[in-house]
């Protein structure tokens, strides 16, 4: 049964078994006394079983009634993966940036700056100006949880010195330039330093490439000090150009998740080090 298989998560079984039973308690619960609190999982397998005809009955009328509650983070995502992909998993091609497994720290603030104007993307801030800040930590939240696998990347189409040159950057920086190598933050593997710093990993070329250009050009901006806008003032164009295909023909190692410590102390402050979530409201 694929949807099942699908519900299960893979590998997850005996916690997908768990949460199974759950649900069908839930369901019960639901049947008789009326409420709406089904978790965001037990909705979609709920949804699984509609869609396979499997007791139809019991089914149907509930994947209906909670595809109509009010407001649930399911629905608010819905726009998102448009986007982003299903589950905000956008792959290497093209230009939507994954946001599927990414740390809650980064994910958020970056919410919060294309809410706020410190990035730019029309589609994006018409969708959150009206947000609260509770709203956006809960969708960051959301998609940081994900643990999903990542696509293989797009082969390199660029020179080789221009990989070896995105490579020498990456990994021991320009100190004649001032530059640090970025896996000094971003850790060792490039997946990311939670809560704060992202992965460099399975992002399109094209949208490694414009972020770099926009911080160099103001047109990004992150907390103050803002140290990436900095570190992007020191690449050259060309520069520029040689780390996105250089990281964007990468594949991503084993474990894929942000690292806790850093193996080096950072080399420069950044502001969205030390930035906080919010408890409650905007
Ligand atoms: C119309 C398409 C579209 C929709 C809908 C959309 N996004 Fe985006 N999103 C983008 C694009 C394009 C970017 C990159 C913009 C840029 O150039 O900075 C982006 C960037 C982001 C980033 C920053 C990613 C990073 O690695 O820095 C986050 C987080 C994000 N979106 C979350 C969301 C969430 C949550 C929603 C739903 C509320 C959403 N997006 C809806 C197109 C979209
Ligand atoms: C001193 C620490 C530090 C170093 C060194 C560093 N970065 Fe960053 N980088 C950050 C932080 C912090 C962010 C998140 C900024 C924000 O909140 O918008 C970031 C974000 C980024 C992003 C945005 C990713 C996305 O999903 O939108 C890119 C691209 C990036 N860095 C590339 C690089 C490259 C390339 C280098 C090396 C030349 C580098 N960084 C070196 C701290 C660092």
């Amino acid at each position: 049964m694929p949807g099942l298989t699908a519900f299960a998560g893979g590998t997850h079984s005996t916690e997908a078994a768990r949460e199974r039973r759950l649900c069908f308690f839930m369901i019960t619960v639901t049947r008789f006394f009326g409420g709406r609190r089904i978790s965001a999982s037990c909705r979609r397998f709920l949804r699984n079983l509609a869609q396979m005809g499997v007791a139809w009955t019991i089914s149907a009328p509930l994947a209906l009634a909670v595809e109509t509650a009010p407001d649930s983070i399911e629905l608010r995502v819905r726009a998102c993966t448009v986007c982003h992909g299903p589950e905000g998993r956008a792959a290497p091609d093209g230009y939507y940036p994954r946001i599927a497994g990414k740390p809650a720290g980064y994910l958020f603030q970056q919410l919060l700056s294309f809410r706020d104007g410190r990035r730019r993307y029309a589609p994006m801030t018409h969708l959150l100006d009206t947000l609260p800040d509770i709203y956006l930590l809960e969708m960051a939240r959301h998609f940081a949880a994900l643990d999903l696998p990542y696509p293989p990347p797009r082969p390199a189409s660029a020179s080789s010195a221009l990989l070896e040159r995105g490579r020498e950057l990456v990994t021991r920086g320009d100190p004649a330039h001032d530059v640090p190598a970025c896996n000094q933050c971003h850790g060792e593997a490039l997946t990311g330093f939670a809560p704060a710093v992202p992965g460099l990993l399975g992002l399109p070329r094209d949208y490694l490439n414009a972020q770099l250009g926009a911080w160099r050009s103001g047109q990004r901006r992150a907390f103050a000090p803002d140290c990436m806008a900095q570190i992007a003032g020191r690449l050259s164009p060309q520069d520029i150009g040689a780390v996105a295909a250089w990281l964007s023909s990468q594949p991503l190692p084993p474990d894929t998740k942000a690292v806790r410590s850093l193996v080096r102390k950072p080399p420069m402050e950044c502001g969205s080090f030390t930035v906080t979530e919010p408890a409650t409201g905007r």
